[in-house]
């Protein structure tokens, strides 16, 4: 009998239960063994769930009882769930989960616990909800050298955007329902400023280039500053605003990691990815480009990929799957700054006579391209910068906001 545990009742919690309870029989025939929920633990009453029965309040009730091999952690968080997952893997029992928070900060330290105790630490639902990417990249494409990955990696954000694009809501409207429809996270501020993706991004990373790179190393930034004034210059230049996460190695071996909203042009693939769907472009020396698409957020696409992780685990009981990256605390050089990378900047100004600054812009930045916008107010001009280095496209605003204010400043993908 394989037995399983799930720690959290909420969105993610209910829709692994429902997905595994619905599936049962046939995901018993995949592991090759009758597979079954035993407890579901929650702080909270469900009187009336038709699980009611498995419900504990107690993880002592699922740290000591030698049946449970796998447990889902979907509790979310750092703290609870560190303990609990810690405990578990010590015990020699497998953990899965999507709580990309707790693997970005320590998951190099888990997947050791993990590896000393025979057991697995798989967290397919930490990135694109239900989007197969971490196998994949572990796996499939592990005979490649990483060149870059990059893409859309936080649902609520790109749903926001989709919104405002396309039927011009309000950033406020946009996120409420984002969190009606249960994609944003339980503080929607992870969400909107870029945490999430870079939680994520981080994870990516590590996995791909063998290192641990903590959010802390990533510049990130989230879409809380975009106006649809942006989305408008943005469009008539033939671009839209996206929060796009990307890593990618330098010819120096260092990493460049970063987590931003980008004008992305109409012509690229990620421009067309709407609403909570995520995508995740990876590029190898030897594969070349490949594109990862699904819904990135929601109760039943990350439930699958938590369930898929739990089968693997079950499938895997004492067998440790090759899944690690080292730890890196005593290296934080290996992430460069972003400063020092090329990018090309959208911006937007404004000044009282704008118009008779842009002899002067146009100076400053050599060849730039203006944008129009229909009902373009006089004191309001928007350009895109040629690629040059950041931290000189940074002295240049610098000079410029003596005259005007910077209102908008965008990188370009
Ligand atoms: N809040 C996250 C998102 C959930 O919107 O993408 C999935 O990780």
């Amino acid at each position: 009998m394989g037995n399983v545990a799930v720690i959290g009742y909420g969105v993610v919690g209910s829709g692994t239960v429902e997905l595994f309870m619905k599936n049962r029989e046939s995901i018993s025939k995949k592991v090759g063994m009758d597979c079954d929920i035993k407890y579901i633990l929650d702080l909270r009453d469900f009187p009336d769930s038709p699980f009611a029965d498995r419900m504990t309040k107690s993880f002592d009730d699922i740290l000591n009882d030698d049946e449970i091999e796998v447990v889902a952690e979907v509790v979310g968080g750092t703290t609870f769930a560190y303990d609990y997952t810690k405990r578990l893997l010590e015990k020699g029992k497998s953990v899965v989960t999507s709580n990309k928070a707790l693997v970005a900060a320590k998951g190099a330290e888990l997947l050791k616990i993990a590896k000393e105790h025979q057991c697995n630490y798989l967290f397919e639902a930490s990135v694109g909800g239900g989007i197969p990417i971490i196998r994949p990249l572990n796996k499939c494409l592990a005979g490649n050298e990483i060149l870059q990955i990059s893409g859309i990696l936080n649902g609520t954000t790109n749903f926001i955007l989709t919104k405002m694009i396309k039927e011009q809501m309000s950033f406020e409207d946009a996120l409420k329902m984002a969190q009606q429809l249960g994609y944003a996270e339980a503080d929607p501020t992870a969400d909107v400023e870029g945490e999430d993706a870079c939680r994520k991004i981080c994870i990516l990373g590590s996995l791909a280039y063998g290192k641990h790179i903590y959010p802390e190393m990533v510049h990130c930034s989230g879409i809380t500053r975009i106006t649809l004034d942006d989305v408008e210059y943005a469009a008539n230049a033939g671009y839209v605003i996206k929060l796009i996460g990307s890593v990618r190695k330098l010819e120096d071996g260092r990493l460049n990691a970063i987590v931003c909203p980008r004008l992305v042009a109409g012509s690229n693939l990620l421009a067309s990815v709407d609403d909570v769907y995520n995508a995740i472009s990876v590029t190898g020396d030897g594969v070349g480009d490949v594109l990862f698409y699904g819904q990135g957020a929601g109760k039943l696409p990350t439930a699958s990929a938590v369930v898929g992780d739990i089968i693997d685990c079950l499938k895997h009981h004492h067998k440790v799957l090759a899944l690690s990256w080292e730890d890196s605390s005593a290296d934080d050089k290996f992430v460069v700054n972003y400063k020092e990378t090329d990018v090309s900047m959208y911006v937007r100004i404004k000044a009282e006579d704008a118009e008779a600054l842009k002899a002067a812009i146009s100076e400053m930045f050599g060849k730039l391209m203006y944008i129009e916008r229909a009902n373009r107010p006089d004191n309001e001009i928007a350009f895109i910068t040629p690629n040059m280095k950041e931290s000189d496209i940074d002295a240049n605003l610098a000079i410029l906001s003596h005259s005007a204010e910077i209102a908008s400043k965008i990188r370009v993908y």
